[in-house]
Formats: structure tokens, C-alpha cells, sequence
């Protein structure tokens, strides 16, 4: 689990880790907050599982284990998942359920998945990694929220070539958090708590140095910067790029211009001062 405030880096670490790893494993990216019915404010457990179905799928389809298609379609035929159609997109088996009561079959059988995927391909990957970005909105199912963890913790407690990484931008004192990793949670004692925390003003100092010499603050100004941005470093980049460049800047000149650049910060994408690909 790596939790951390938003805009601290989390998904940043996640995808840097998700590509260094993912020649020797299948990794399955899945951000949360992008499943299909959230943004309409209907998250559903079944949402979340075809949501993690078609991760596992697209990553098959990009280490061409195109066998896993036809094995998955014929499971879909044979056993009986209640499920309206499936449909094809790409080659890839999509299921359509007929309702959401009968998800439980079918989760259980996604669930499973990576499993049995790696059973297949064991001379090629040495696991599968699945990565669940945002799972603070998992917040939104409510009274289903113990039910899904406790199912999800059941199926996948004896997966020993799984691995799972939830992250989502909480602190450590939100109770889904205990939900989840807290003694009575659903992997309580399981699961390696990480805490991303801000960039230390030293840090800060270096980053700035090596990335943008041309920001020319002095000790107060870059005193007041680092205050203003709270060691973020979505904020660090944004400020530090809209700042005046070659100009000394002191403690009164950042705060007037952090009061200006206020809107940019608050609602608009991060900055980039570093290339992260
Ligand atoms: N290690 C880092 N060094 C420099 N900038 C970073 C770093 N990690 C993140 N950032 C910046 O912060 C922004 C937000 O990071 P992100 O990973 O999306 O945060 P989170 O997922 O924790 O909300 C990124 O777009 C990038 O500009
Ligand atoms: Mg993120």
C-alpha cells in the first residue's frame, strides 16, 4: 500500500516501477478513478472487474499471450457467468453481464486471472503485478465496500505469483486505510504500508539547482517558495515554471508572485520540469 497526499508523486513512482518491472512480469495499471460509471457517480463492483478484466486483457494482447483470448472466450461459453454477450474489440473477448447480481462468478474468474495466466506463461514472466491507482473511490460503494475487500481478500490470499499495489492519495488516519491494512482490515498484517511523503527543503534546493538554474531566488525567497509549495512537487514544478527566470527573487517578490499564479496552480495540469518516459 502507498498512500501519500495528492500530488506528492504516487502515480509518477508507480509507472516508473511498472516499467522497469514489466519486461519480467505481466503488470496490469489500473487507475480507479477512471472505471467506467465513477465519473457518473456509479461505481459498481462490477465496474472494477471488467475494469481490471480488460487491464489484464490489454496486457496479454502487449505480450502477444494471444492464446489467453480463446481460452478466456471459450471458458465464457462453458461455464455459466450469466452474461448477456460477448462482444469482440480487437481480437479481445469482452463479456457483457446481463445484471449486477450475478457478478460473483465472474469477479471470482477475473479475479483469478492473472493467476492463470502466469500458469501458462511461466517461461516468460516470473509473475503478475496488479497496480490499482486511486482506490480511494472505493470509497463510493458505500455498504459494499467490506463485502468487496473481504471478497477481493479471499480469492487472491492464495495467489503466490500475484502481487498486488494499492495506492491512493489519503492520509494514514482515513479509515479506509484501516478498512484495508489496519489489524481488523481485510488484509490486516498482510500488506507493507508506504508513506510518500513531500520533498524535504534540501531536496527542494537540489532539484531546483540541477533543473532550473535560471530561478534565481535568495535565502528568504527561496524560504517563502518552498512554504508556498509545501514540498509538492506538482506545486514545485508549476510554481518554479511560472516564476520569473535570471531576476533575483526575494521573500516579498515569490509571495506576490505565488498570489498571481494562484488560479494556474490551483486548476491546471502539473508542469513538467523533469521528463518522467
Ligand atoms: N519524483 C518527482 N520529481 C519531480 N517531480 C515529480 C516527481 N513526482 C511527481 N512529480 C510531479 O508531480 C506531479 C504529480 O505527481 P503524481 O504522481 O501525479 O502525484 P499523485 O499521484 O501522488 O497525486 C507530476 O505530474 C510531476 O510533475
Ligand atoms: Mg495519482
Amino acid at each position: 500500500m502507498i498512500i501519500g497526499i495528492r500530488g506528492v508523486g504516487k502515480t509518477v513512482l508507480l509507472k516508473k516501477i511498472k516499467k522497469e518491472i514489466e519486461n519480467d512480469y505481466l503488470t496490469c495499471y489500473v487507475d480507479l478513478s477512471a472505471t467506467s460509471g465513477y465519473q457518473m457517480g456509479e461505481l459498481t463492483e462490477m465496474g472494477i472487474i471488467l475494469h481490471f478484466y480488460e487491464c489484464w486483457m490489454e496486457a496479454c494482447k502487449e505480450k502477444n499471450f494471444t492464446t489467453i483470448f480463446k481460452k478466456v472466450k471459450k471458458y465464457f461459453k462453458t461455464k455459466n457467468f450469466g452474461l448477456r454477450e460477448i462482444i469482440d474489440i480487437q481480437g479481445i473477448p469482452i463479456p457483457v453481464p446481463k445484471s449486477e447480481d450475478d457478478y460473483k462468478k465472474l469477479s471470482q474468474f477475473v479475479l483469478e486471472l492473472p493467476q492463470i495466466i502466469y500458469e501458462e506463461h511461466k517461461n516468460k514472466i516470473k509473475g503478475s503485478i496488479l497496480i490499482i491507482d486511486e482506490f480511494q473511490v472505493l470509497k463510493d460503494l458505500g455498504d459494499r465496500l467490506d463485502t468487496f475487500l473481504w471478497f477481493l481478500r479471499s480469492v487472491i490470499q492464495n495467489q503466490k505469483h500475484t502481487a498486488y499495489v494499492f495506492s491512493g492519495s489519503i492520509n494514514s488516519r482515513d479509515s479506509i486505510i484501516e478498512k484495508i491494512a489496519g489489524k481488523d482490515g481485510a488484509f490486516g498484517g498482510r500488506m507493507l504500508n508506504i508513506e510518500i511523503y513531500p520533498f524535504s527543503e534540501e531536496t527542494v534546493k537540489n532539484y531546483l539547482n540541477e533543473k532550473l538554474p535560471s530561478l534565481n531566488l535568495d535565502e528568504r525567497g527561496f524560504e517563502r517558495f518552498y512554504k508556498c509549495a509545501n514540498g509538492i512537487p506538482f506545486y514545485l514544478n508549476t510554481f518554479a515554471k511560472l516564476l520569473q527566470k535570471n531576476v533575483q527573487l526575494n521573500d516579498s517578490k515569490v509571495k506576490e508572485e505565488f498570489k498571481k499564479t494562484l488560479p494556474f496552480i490551483a486548476f491546471n495540469t502539473s508542469m513538467e520540469l523533469v521528463n518522467f518516459t
